[in-house]
């Protein structure tokens, strides 16, 4: 979703903005902009990729060492030229950016539009940035009032960043519920919405916090909140390379994220999963085992992919630990009337930690007194620092769109908090506990031998890639896979894929099934494994073709189908980790033989930051 980049220095702000929102394109977008400040306010925008803007720039005026830039996804107003960011105010001095919705932006437009103002576009930004330039005359204040004025009043979501030419030498930037990163370089500064447009130039960085104004020079960073009070910038080390965000020899960072799973799982076991010693340490989970064992229920919130690792954690956490576990469409949860107790336990999963719907979502959750625990992959992100403890997943950077490596880190973690509380508890003897974290640990090597036959799925892919339609089935933890399978080809192939459970396909599904229906079967050894063979011969009468995801030696459901790909085998609670990697790769190379951009599919953005 909408990303902003914004440079303050010695440097020619031009090619860090633009380099820096290449950095941003995964995040989805639609359009593209970028205001510069010398003696002249000068605003390029245009619909499309920044490539496009670059060219739109050639021969124009691009000097100032002061400037902002913003990829835009579409909220309010179409796509186009007229709606991308950055918006001039009416006296032409000031230029704004904005990631997420100004919710009453329409009453704000109503009080401007009789005051004579008029507008450009069809954004809520133009309105909050004539409204900052409505105070600003009303009150002859400085910028800095203005906003903070200003902002009392938006209801909604927002970063802002501000250029005036009245203060050359000043950005003003202000947050409430949208991610803001500051980067600290020797007389420069470098913003935007996360540290990747940054962190080739410094590591040192400030994450700003809701309801923060920045007031933004080359060599000079005040932070100041909404009251006028100084609030001192909480300096932090990165701890990411370039290379992580960069593709490193793949074709696409999809591909890459895929292959980086042996490595991201154990990333994220390390130091936590003691194997030789039989033992789990998580200081975050450790700290609070009494109010988990204790929990009278758990609650789990998330959107997407997050939310099918929560449902994988759901199975695990009951048959465990013997909780009852809930799992929650953050956008629901966040609007109905839930029934929270205190000393409820929250779980939120997240990978960007900067999801709107499960932001709001665990605030709510925390003014009932729950005790929430955040699953996130972005260090730092606001998710995280909502949270009371939590566990991040160390998957590195997810630049694809689709997620992959996040989604098993997510499964290492839940498993590990799982197994932890259930050994506490009591509820998992030490034998199965021991069993268990061998099995956890054993992971990683097994990841190699899938993405060694990755050829076996480009070839399924070619053999399918027409399809019209796909069905997922799974029983158990391989029916969220299933679900998991179904989302990653919707999204990278635009084929219409439906996960379900598979017993659940005969109470309506299986009307669709004939010679043209590629169904996926996940369905790999487990307790469920006979009751599968039956859904798949149930599929094979009605000439469906099928598509099985095996435990390697089946010999029993490879002899049914159409077509198999075996995975390692592994118990039963940890399996998912291994039997999703080849429905990533799947949908990642039917998208590729259709040619499209997997990386960014269309209308997708990586960081939901809008409900
Ligand atoms: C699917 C996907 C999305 C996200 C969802 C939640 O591949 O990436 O479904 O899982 O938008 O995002 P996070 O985990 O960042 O809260």
């Amino acid at each position: 979703m909408c990303g902003i980049v914004a440079y303050i220095g010695k440097r020619s702000a031009y090619p860090v903005i633009v380099k820096g929102l290449k950095r941003l394109e995964y995040r989805g977008y639609d359009s593209a902009g970028i205001a510069l400040l010398n003696e002249d306010l000068n605003i390029y925008k245009k619909q499309g990729k920044v490539a496009q803007l670059e060219e739109f720039t050639i021969g124009k005026d691009l000097s100032g060492s002061i400037g902002i830039g913003h990829t835009r996804w579409a909220t309010h107003g179409e796509p186009c030229d007229k709606n991308a960011h950055p918006h001039r105010s009416s006296n032409g001095k000031l230029a704004m950016i904005h990631n997420g919705i100004i919710e009453n932006y329409t009453q704000l437009k109503g009080e401007l539009l009789k005051k004579g103002y008029e507008f450009e576009s069809d954004t809520d930004t133009e309105v909050l940035l004539k409204f900052i330039e409505d105070i600003q005359k009303n009150n002859q204040c400085p910028l800095e009032e203005a906003v903070r004025i200003a902002l009392k009043r938006v209801v909604g979501a927002y970063v802002i960043i501000l250029l005036d030419k009245d203060n050359p030498d000043t950005l003003i930037a202000a947050r409430k519920g949208s991610p803001l990163v500051i980067g600290i370089g020797k007389g420069e500064h470098f913003l935007a919405s996360d540290a990747s447009p940054i962190i080739e130039y410094t590591k040192e960085v400030v994450y700003v916090n809701d309801y923060e104004l920045a007031i933004v020079k080359a060599d000079e960073l005040i932070l100041k909140n909404l009251g006028n009070e100084k609030v001192t910038p909480f300096i932090q080390k990165l701890d990411m390379e370039l290379a992580a965000i960069e593709k490193g020899g793949y074709d696409h960072f999809m591909l890459k994220e895929i292959n980086e799973q042996p490595d991201t799982i154990h990333d994220c076991l390390r130091g936590r999963l003691d194997a030789q010693h039989f033992n789990i340490r998580m200081a975050g989970i450790d700290k609070n085992i009494d109010k988990l064992i204790n929990a009278q229920r758990i609650m789990i919130v998330a959107c997407g992919t997050s939310w099918h690792a929560g449902l994988v954690a759901e199975y695990i956490i009951e048959d465990l630990c013997r909780i009852p576990v809930e799992v929650e469409y953050a956008s629901e949860f966040r609007y109905r009337n839930p029934v929270i107790h205190p000393g409820d336990v929250i779980i939120a999963i997240s990978q960007s930690g900067e999801t709107a719907d499960t932001m709001v979502a665990i605030e709510k959750a925390k003014e009932q007194g729950a005790v929430i625990l955040g699953i996130v992959n972005q260090v730092g992100s606001s998710i995280a620092r909502i949270s009371d403890a939590g566990a991040y997943t160390h998957a590195g950077p997810e630049i694809g769109v689709a997620s992959t490596k996040a989604f098993t880190a997510q499964l290492a973690v839940l498993t590990m908090v799982a197994m932890k509380i259930a050994e506490s508890k009591g509820t998992l003897n030490s034998d199965k506990f021991k069993h268990l974290v061998q099995e956890l640990n054993a992971i990683p090597e097994k990841v190699p031998a899938i993405l060694a036959k990755s050829n076996e799925l480009k070839a399924l892919a070619e053999k399918y890639k027409d399809a019209r339609d796909f069905l997922f089935l799974g029983r158990g933890l391989n029916f969220p896979v299933a679900l998991e399978g179904a989302l990653k080809l919707k999204e990278i192939s635009y084929i219409h894929a439906e996960g379900y459970p598979a017993a659940e396909m005969k109470h309506g599904p299986i009307a669709l099934v004939d010679e043209n229906l590629p169904v996926v079967f996940v369905a790999t050894k487990d307790a469920y494994y006979e009751k599968i063979v039956s859904n798949i011969q149930e599929i094979k009468a009605r000439k469906g073709k099928v598509i099985a995801i095996v435990s390697e030696g089946d010999d029993v459901i490879t002899k049914m189908v159409d077509d198999y790909f075996e995975v390692p085998e592994a118990d039963e609670t940890v399996a998912p980790m291994l039997s999703v990697i080849p429905l990533q790769l799947l949908a990642y190379y039917v998208g590729v033989a259709k040619g499209l951009d997997v990386d960014k599919p269309r209308n997708l953005a990586k960081s939901v930051t809008v409900e």
